[in-house]
């Protein structure tokens, strides 16, 4: 929440990872965490099993759950706050283990090769629709009109959300992102109501979606998915699977359109694609930092000494800016060959927790910045870059993302 840090987060991170790798800083609700900025420290945070995602997982635990403040803060109902607190994002083994393994199973890796024909549908149907939502100065703002649409279509026929629930669980989304309790207090309880219906539908109505997937596994698996656990579950994936993707589109394009000549580059070889989008993740990922995680011993990182109970923070977006790791890390460049590429950045997270839509959103990214580049060659920003920066950035811990970006 640091306004110098919020305002310049690449900056603010780039001193911290030279003067204080490990720092104590404040989480949101005022309790103290360890901020984890270079990229060596975040990747060992996120793969070493000593340190664990919910705090009930630490030895010795008991007492109230630190989070509940935060909960408070956000706006979440008590009785609603399970949600949060039990998702597969704060679980650990054996309850991740078999979640993790319920919805690999009956979705990723199964759906999404096949899944490219539909989001080439979706994103050309947008794209289609994109002039007739210019104003008289024939802009148009890309997060609205093509970079939420998108992914919100794709994950909701993925989950087999019907099409006109897909608006509300837009909203839904963005009500989460904008941290303002009213709006959280309001939309969590609706988003969880609707959710505890759309599975009751489905129960009599089955179908080739993954809520469908999972109620056959709860028939057949007796008791082994609650209930709740099963609102979670989609409801995490629903939300994980399009904020997150949308920004991506977005800053990508920025990052594009503002790099003319690796743009140039890409549109000489589209074949580049797929290494571009990588490059983009690395260099303006949309996610700035995983969940905390919480050591479950006494151990030293960097140097520093963390105790067992300890809070401790990865800073994603840092990590993917060490020049430790990669050559002049904030430049853009589309042919890196190390650093950048394939697993070897941490935008999607690592270890346990990686990512299960990565490659979801990756695929989604391909087609949607590559179409949106060829149909629209002219393509340009409406305003001035560092007004993007200033005006229209969503000014928000965890997340790098636009509000709007008017073309
Ligand atoms: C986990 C980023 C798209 C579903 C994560 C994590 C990150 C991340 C950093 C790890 C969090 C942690 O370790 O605490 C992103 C980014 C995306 C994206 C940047 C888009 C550009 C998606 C999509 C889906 C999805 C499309 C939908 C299938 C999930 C789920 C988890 C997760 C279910 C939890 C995995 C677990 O805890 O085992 N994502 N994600 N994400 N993501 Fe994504």
């Amino acid at each position: 929440m640091d306004p110098e840090l919020l305002a310049d987060p690449f900056g603010g991170y780039g001193k911290l990872r030279e003067q204080a790798p490990v720092v104590r800083a404040r989480f949101m609700d005022d309790t103290p965490i360890w901020l984890v900025t270079r990229f060596e420290e975040v990747r060992a945070v996120l793969r070493d099993p000593r340190f664990v995602n919910s705090p009930h997982s630490v030895p010795g635990h008991a007492g109230p759950d630190p989070r509940d403040r935060l909960m408070e803060l956000l706006g979440i109902p008590e009785e609603f706050s399970v949600h949060i607190l039990e998702s597969i994002l704060t679980s650990d083994p054996p309850d991740h283990t078999r979640l993790r393994r319920l919805v690999s199973r009956a979705f990723t890796a199964r759906r999404v090769p096949g899944l490219r024909p539909r989001v080439e549908e979706i994103t050309d149907t947008l794209l289609d629709e994109l002039p007739g939502h210019a104003d008289e100065n024939g802009v148009v703002d890309l997060i609205e009109h093509f970079a939420y649409p998108l992914p919100i279509t794709v994950i909701c026929e993925l989950v087999g959300v019907p099409e006109a629930d897909r608006p509300r669980w837009r909203a839904f989304g963005s009500d989460l992102a904008s941290l303002e309790p009213e709006r959280i207090g309001t939309s969590f309880p609706a988003m969880v109501h609707h959710l505890h219906e759309l599975i009751a539908e489905r129960r009599t109505d089955l179908r080739d979606d993954l809520l469908s997937a999972l109620i056959r596994v709860q028939d057949s698996d007796g008791g082994r998915l609650g209930d709740t656990e099963m609102v979670t579950l989609v409801m995490t994936v629903v939300l994980a699977g399009h904020e997150t993707t949308a920004h991506l589109i977005g800053n990508g394009t920025v990052a594009l359109l503002t790099h003319p000549d690796q743009l140039r580059l890409l549109k000489q070889d589209w074949g580049l694609l797929p290494h571009a989008v990588h490059e983009l993740m690395r260099r303006c990922g949309s996610v700035q930092m995983t969940q905390l995680r919480y050591a479950t011993e006494d151990m030293e990182l960097a140097g520093t000494r963390i105790r067992r109970g300890d809070a401790v923070q990865p800073v994603l977006v840092s990590a993917n800016h060490d020049p430790r790791h990669y050559d002049d890390p904030d430049r853009l460049d589309l042919t890196r060959q190390s650093g950048g590429l394939g697993e070897d950045h941490v935008g999607f997270g690592h270890g346990m927790h990686y990512c299960l839509g990565a490659s979801l959103a990756r695929q989604e990214c391909e087609v949607a910045i590559g179409r949106l580049l060829r149909r629209f060659p002219d393509l340009s920003l409406a305003v001035a870059p560092d007004q993007l920066k200033t005006r229209v950035r969503r000014r928000q811990p965890g997340a790098w993302r636009l509000l709007r970006l008017p073309l």
